[in-house]
């Protein structure tokens, strides 16, 4: 017998739909160039669910919207990220620790977290800094997937290539046996890090206290002015005055009208 199910295209209707959908819910804007990339991530979900069209699917989530939603999200995000991805900011954010937090505690938010890279780089690099070393970091997500590697905290060996050596080896361990090919973030690393499924659309998130500093890099990049303005009055809102915000190489703040003081490449302030 033959098993092989033929998929048919995502039609407009359809995409529609669910571009709608992931707007409302996350902010995610998906133009008519993203058709393509939906239909490729839609299509490993239906594959697991075995479902064999696209309208199918799109009755099914109509049907089940508060238990598929999240695997929708889940399959839509971009997750991409890489230990001291831009690494400028990780110098910044040194700087920054000794010349000016090095007398506090720090709280730390890496928002659009994804697998944990960027939170994992940001507690290394506290790590190495000057100061008195007391520190928490949240790491928070949309994508409920990618938080479950972020805190397993294991990583392909590629992954970590770009790390120097000698903090490889302080901060890692290597996998052996069922784990060969992985490295694994030490328990101490990981010790001042919580990792949190928060949506920064959601207007019913409450987080304690304010945050020195706030990563949110390339997660902007996929919303549009109406939605970026908000996160970011809530970013402004989240940090005490003096506060940083670092956003991705290609996102600013351009034409959004909050008082934020531009210091580097991406690198804001709050004064
Ligand atoms: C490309 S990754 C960026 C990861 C990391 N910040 C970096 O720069 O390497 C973007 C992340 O933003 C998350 N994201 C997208 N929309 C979001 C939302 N509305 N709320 C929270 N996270 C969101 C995605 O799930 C994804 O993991």
């Amino acid at each position: 017998m033959n098993n092989i199910i033929s998929y048919q295209q995502l039609n407009q209707r359809d995409f529609d739909y669910l571009r709608n959908i992931i707007y409302d819910e996350a902010g995610i804007k998906l133009s008519d160039m993203k058709k393509a990339l939906v239909q490729s991530r839609l299509l490993r979900r239906m594959r697991e669910m075995g479902i064999s069209s696209y309208d199918e699917y799109c009755n099914y989530l109509r049907e089940n919207y508060d238990e598929e939603i999240e695997n929708l999200i889940n399959c839509i995000t971009t997750n991409k990220t890489e230990f001291f991805r831009e690494s400028e900011h990780f110098s910044i954010l040194q700087k920054i620790v000794e010349q000016e937090l090095s007398h506090k505690n720090i709280a730390v938010w890496s928002a659009g977290c994804s697998t944990g890279e960027e939170a994992y780089s940001i507690a290394i690099v506290l790590l190495e800094s000057k100061f008195n070393k007391n520190f928490k970091i949240l790491a928070t997500d949309i994508d409920s997937k990618v938080l479950e590697i972020a805190r397993m905290g294991v990583y392909p060996i590629d992954a970590v290539q770009t790390i120097d050596i000698n903090m490889l080896k302080k901060y890692f361990l290597k996998g052996k046996e069922q784990y060969a090919g992985y490295a694994k973030v030490k328990d101490f690393l990981k010790k001042n890090i919580s990792f949190q499924h928060i949506n920064l659309l959601d207007d019913n998130y409450r987080l304690r206290g304010y945050f020195d500093i706030i990563f949110c890099r390339n997660v902007m990049i996929y919303f549009d002015k109406e939605v970026q303005s908000k996160v970011l009055k809530k970013f402004y809102d989240y940090l005490p005055k003096g506060g940083y915000l670092f956003l991705g190489y290609a996102e600013s703040i351009v034409n959004i009208n909050l008082p934020f003081h531009y210091v580097a490449h991406s690198v804001y302030q709050k004064r």
